[in-house]
């Protein structure tokens, strides 16, 4: 028995953390078990490992190396055991961060820190939903929230990066990421996920049933 693993991802203030909210609602609301978790934390150990990356200006190696640990403590907590039940696993950003932020804005490398991650990963997400809003947007809706971080005022040359990144892994087409608009209004995101989901599932279905005799 196998749940759905799902990461969301997008650039700061792109409505992500929302976007899954919503989409957990929705999902229990039709009777599907749901748990969603966030990276880096999820958990004390892995919010203890967020709160030094967010709290000191560190190498960006060191950080790298930090957001791993706190990944693989999520992974092993909150997203593995839940899968092996059987939920829907929703988790606010997973390893195409770390290959957008810190291998090609911060410059250690895309393919580097993807071969970190697969020392870290037993597995990965079955769908990545990158929510994709205008960095105006974005900045906009940093400036004026109050729950902030030392990443939220990167300046916009280092979001444009950020964007380009994820522009690179969809061109590269191996991650099986879904583009949603960012400036839809959250139900209309949520219900687009959802059929992106009800779509992988039909697709997962007819190759199982294929490999039956
Ligand atoms: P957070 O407050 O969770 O931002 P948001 O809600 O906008 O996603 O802060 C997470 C920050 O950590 C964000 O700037 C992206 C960054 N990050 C990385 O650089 N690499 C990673 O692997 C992960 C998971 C996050």
């Amino acid at each position: 028995m196998r749940g759905l693993f799902i990461a969301l991802e997008g650039l700061d203030g792109s409505g992500k953390s929302f976007t899954a909210t919503e989409l957990k609602k929705s999902l229990e609301h039709n009777n599907y078990k749901v748990i969603l978790t966030r990276e880096p934390g999820g958990l004390p150990s892995a919010e203890a490992i967020r709160n030094t990356i967010m709290d000191y200006d560190i190498d960006p190696k060191t950080e790298l190396l930090l957001y791993l640990a706190a990944r693989r403590e999520n992974l092993l907590h909150n997203v593995i055991p839940y899968l092996e039940q059987g939920y829907i696993v929703l988790c606010d950003r997973f390893f195409l961060s770390s290959i957008v932020y810190q291998g090609y804005a911060r410059g250690l490398g895309m393919q580097e820190v993807r071969n970190l991650n697969h020392f870290v990963c037993d597995i990965y997400p079955d769908i990545n939903i990158f929510i994709d809003t205008p960095i105006e947007i974005c900045m906009e809706r940093k400036r004026v929230a109050k729950d902030t971080n030392r990443f939220d005022f990167e300046k916009e040359q280092f979001h444009k990066k950020v964007k380009e990144g994820y522009e690179i892994l969809l061109n590269q087409n191996q991650d099986n990421i879904f583009i949603v608009d960012g400036s839809l209004d959250v139900a209309e995101r949520v219900d687009i996920i959802s059929k992106i989901m009800v779509k992988y599932l039909c697709r997962i279905d007819n190759q199982l049933n294929k490999t039956k005799r």
